[in-house]
This record gives C-alpha cells, sequence and structure tokens, in this order.
C-alpha cells in the first residue's frame, strides 16, 4: 500500500514540537505492516540545507506552478524517510521558523503557504508525478487540511483521505477575503465546505472532507466531541461519529534510547539503574545546581497556558520549600519565561532555567532528572511523558487527553502490582499539582518503591508497533469501502 504523509514538519529535518516527532516516526513503524509511506513537506532553507549537506542527490520533478506560485519536488530519501519536499521559493525561502519570522510573528501568507502546500499535494495524489500513485493521503493538522478538500471537491479519481488532528487549537482560520485565491470552487464557500462562521477554517473543511478523522490518543478523542473540549467544532466531529478515531502517539525508540543514547553522559537500563545517577550529576553541573541529595523535577516544553506552566511557575516557591531543584527547558509566554527566571535569580543553584529550543538538552534532561512536570489544561497526546518513561523520569501528569491514556497512576493498587509509572492528578490547578507532587515526594522517599516505578515506566511500551498497526488497519479499512 501507498501512502502519501503531508505534513509542515519533520523530525529530524525540521520541528517545532511533537507534529514533528510523529511525521519522522510513523513512517518507518507503517513499513513493518506493508506501507511504502513518502512524506511530503515544504522546502524550508534548513530542509534544503540538510538535503545539501547529506550529500544526496534529490530527483527534480516539474509541477506546474501552486497558486499561482513557481514550484517543483525534490525526491529524495534522507534520515530513513522518503521524501517530497516541496521547492516553492516564494513561500519557503525565509529566515525564521516554519510558521514565523525571525522575530517570532506568524507569518502574514501562512494561508497561502499551507494551502499552497495542501494543493501540491492533492496533485500528487491525483498523479501529478509519474509513477506515483498513492492509495491513501495522510494529511495532518490544519497546515495539510485542504489537501482532502481539493481532493474531494475534484472529479477525477483520488485516494482515500485521513486527516490527523494533533492539536485542535490551531484551526488555521482566515479571512474570507483569502477564499478566492484558494482555487477550490465555489461550492466549496459552504457549511459542508470551508466556510466557518464567516472565515475560511482550513481545519474545518478538512474535516468535513476527508474519509476519516483521526486523532492522537483516545481520549482526546473524547474530550473534543463535548462542547467543553471542541474549541468549536464538537459539533462537526460529533458528526463524524464513528469516522473519528483516537490512536495514541509513539515514540521513535531507536531516537530515545538510554541505552544508546549519544546526547546522555552515561548509558543505562532498566537492570542497571545505578548508572542513571551520573546523568543526574551531569545536569547539576551543567545547569549550575547544588549538588545535594534531593530530586530534581523538570520541565521541557513550550511554555503556554495550554500546557499548565503558570501553574508550576506559581507553584515554584512550594517546590523548593519542598527540597526540590528544578530545571525548566523551553520558550514561550513571556510572563512564564519571565516567571522561571525571577525563580532562577532568586535561587540560581536551585532552579536551573534554558530559555530556547535545544534537542539534545532535552535527551540529558529526561536522563537526569527525577520527574517531569506536565500540568497540560489539554494534551491531545502529549511525548514527554513518553520519553519520561522511556527514560524512568517519572511523569507527573494532569488527567488529560493523552497523559491518561498513557500514564498509569502511582495510587495504592497499581503500587502495590507494581504497575504504577507515574503520578496523575486533576484538575489542574497549582494546589492539586502541590498536592501531586507530595504524593510523588512520598514515593520517592521510598528508594525501592520508586526504583519498581522506574522500571515499570522504562518497559511500559511506548512504541510505535501497536499504533502503526491500528493505523495501517485503519488505511486498509478505507481501501475496502
Ligand atoms: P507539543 O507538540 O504540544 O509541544 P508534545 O509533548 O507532543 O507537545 O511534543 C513536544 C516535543 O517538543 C517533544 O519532543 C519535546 O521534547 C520537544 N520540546 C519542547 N520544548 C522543547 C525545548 N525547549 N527544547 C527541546 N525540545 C523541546
Ligand atoms: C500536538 C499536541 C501534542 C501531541 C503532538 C503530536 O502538538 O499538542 O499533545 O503529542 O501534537 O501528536
Amino acid at each position: 500500500m501507498r501512502v502519501l504523509s503531508i505534513a509542515s514538519e519533520v523530525f529530524p529535518l525540521i520541528k517545532t514540537g511533537g507534529l514533528a516527532d510523529v511525521a519522522g516516526a510513523l513512517p518507518s513503524a507503517l513499513a513493518e505492516h506493508g506501507c511504502d509511506v513518502v512524506t511530503m513537506l515544504p522546502g524550508y532553507p534548513v530542509v534544503l540545507r540538510a538535503i545539501e549537506k547529506a550529500g544526496a542527490k534529490p530527483e527534480v520533478l516539474p509541477l506546474d506552478p501552486v497558486l499561482g506560485n513557481d514550484a517543483r519536488i525534490f525526491a529524495v530519501a534522507l534520515d530513513g524517510l522518503k521524501l517530497f519536499v516541496l521547492d516553492c521559493p516564494a513561500l519557503y525561502d525565509r529566515l525564521g521558523g516554519p510558521y514565523t519570522d525571525a522575530g517570532g510573528h506568524d507569518f502574514p501568507d501562512n494561508w497561502m503557504r499551507f494551502a499552497a502546500l495542501s494543493k501540491a499535494g492533492a496533485r500528487v495524489a491525483q498523479g501529478a508525478i509519474d509513477g506515483f500513485r498513492p492509495d491513501i493521503v495522510h494529511a495532518h493538522d490544519w497546515q495539510a487540511a485542504l489537501t482532502p478538500v481539493y481532493l474531494a471537491a475534484s472529479n477525477r479519481p483520488r485516494p482515500r483521505t485521513v486527516l490527523t488532528i494533533h492539536n485542535l487549537a490551531f484551526q488555521g482560520n482566515y479571512p474570507s477575503q483569502v477564499f478566492p485565491d484558494l482555487d477550490l470552487p465555489a461550492a466549496t464557500w459552504s457549511i459542508e465546505g470551508v466556510e466557518y462562521y464567516g472565515n475560511v477554517g482550513f481545519l474545518k473543511g478538512g474535516l468535513h472532507a476527508c474519509d476519516l478523522v483521526t486523532t492522537v490518543s483516545p481520549t482526546y478523542a473524547k474530550e473534543i466531541v463535548t462542547d467543553g473540549g471542541g474549541m468549536g467544532l464538537d459539533g462537526l466531529l460529533r458528526g463524524r461519529g464513528t469516522r473519528l478515531v483516537g490512536i495514541v502517539n509513539g515514540i521513535d525508540t531507536g531516537v530515545w534510547n538510554p541505552e544508546a543514547d549519544p546526547a546522555i553522559a552515561a548509558h543505562y537500563s532498566a537492570g542497571n539503574l545505578r548508572a542513571r545517577a551520573h546523568n543526574k550529576r551531569a545536569i547539576e553541573g551543567e545547569f549550575g545546581l547544588r549538588r545535594e541529595d534531593g530530586p530534581i523535577f523538570a520541565v521541557v516544553s513550550r511554555l503556554t497556558w495550554q500546557k499548565g506552566l503558570d501553574l508550576v511557575a506559581g507553584a515554584c516557591n512550594a517546590l523548593l520549600e519542598r527540597g526540590i531543584r528544578l530545571v525548566v527547558v523551553g520558550s514561550g509566554e513571556a510572563m512564564i519565561e519571565g516567571a522561571f527566571q525571577a525563580a532562577h535569580s532568586r535561587q540560581p543553584d536551585r532552579v536551573g532555567v534554558r530559555i530556547g529550543y535545544d534537542e539534545t538538552l532535552s535527551h540529558r534532561v529526561q536522563a537526569g532528572a527525577d520527574a517531569i512536570l506536565i500540568p497540560s489544561r489539554f494534551e491531545p497526546c502529549g511525548l514527554t511523558q513518553l520519553y519520561g518513561l522511556r527514560y524512568g523520569c517519572i511523569p507527573i501528569v494532569a488527567q488529560v487527553g493523552g497523559l491518561a491514556d498513557t500514564v498509569v497512576d502511582a495510587n495504592y493498587a497499581a503500587v502495590s502490582a507494581g504497575a504504577a509509572t507515574g503520578v496523575i492528578f486533576s484538575p489542574p490547578d497549582e494546589a492539586t499539582l502541590v498536592a501531586a507532587v507530595d504524593r510523588a515526594l512520598g514515593l520517592y522517599e521510598q528508594p525501592a518503591v520508586w526504583r519498581k516505578m522506574q522500571v515499570a515506566a522504562m518497559k511500559s511500551d511506548v512504541s510505535w508497533i501497536k499504533s502503526a498497526r491500528l493505523y495501517a488497519a485503519l488505511y486498509r479499512d478505507l481501501l475496502k469501502e
């Protein structure tokens, strides 16, 4: 089976968050199930540089202009991925990140940049490239969500389409004025199409048009059909009935492997946890923390309201009073960044803060910290708790979305059975967070219990194996229709 996956970020080429990890890791897991996946992404400068640096010789495939922009496709195999890189300098050859300029402001023409990705994806899906005809198109998030819209609007044969919601908070809504430039039939300006309260809704249109909607955990799939969790799209999603399926994300257990990770000071395994202590010493050094016996708790995250990190910032003094040292790696809202920086200034040897994005540091923190705090207000899946599990860095998480689906709370029964892998609390607020931290500390003070939790965490199956099988089965079902 041939699958065309379309995403705006793909690890290790370009990453701002979990979407990249998923788009980068799922293809090889799907290969085990007979799926031959080609991944299409925009030709951002970092992507083109990576191709050049690897000495890869892409095949250059011509494409008609996309929404008026000259474009072509570089077909290349890189980092174990088969890629179709959409080279379209007018839209992608820019300084900054995939969505923002160097100053962190959204590009004003993001609607055009990602409509073009979707449009080119739809063309490729319908045979624009000689010899390539996918059976399934798998689009990710709003940036690729118009692909199923373009395909449904065409009267030529098309592959079956899957659209995965990684985060309903990002919907790609734009003023109606952009509609004429999307090159969509007039009929798509409708409730069944892209019209969304008088605006153009990229995700909204895609959710209607695709054959199957998936999201990244079973609990999030339930949350988004409720008033409180649907972010305005709950009615539409309820309407999709059994066409909405939640499949929990896995992680690349090759990239995230404490037994072989090149980023960490000492390798270790569930059977040799003692060696893990070197990694704790290493992050003490790296963050300039006072060397002492107590635990180190960590945050590795976008510092945003979604992630509830204002709660950690607010509870910071309470954590420090309990003898916890804190390391924070992240960037985001200025208020939250500032609160952590202030905590660091007050107690530089107890609070280590790295504002910014640092992939290898995130590995060292997971390998060295005792616990990772994830008090998200909503969390479609979350990957950092999975990295925590894999690295024996006990996740302390809010009971939402994929966090609830992947962590086993250390209640009495689970601890007695040796099944506990973390601490879950609800609802996410400062008091429940501090109570959860106290519960974690109670467990930490019993080294044998803590070790057992670490071992159970490290043995939990966080790989893509089960979930890739589920995706492949869904693809097959679609092809039978
Ligand atoms: P989201 O995609 O909503 O941000 P996820 O938990 O799914 O949340 O994925 C976040 C990914 O980004 C993880 O791989 C995490 O390790 C990584 N990450 C987040 N912030 C940073 C940072 N400041 N430095 C390095 N990696 C980070
Ligand atoms: C989004 C979600 C996150 C999820 C990731 C990958 O960024 O916020 O919860 O893990 O996508 O699916």
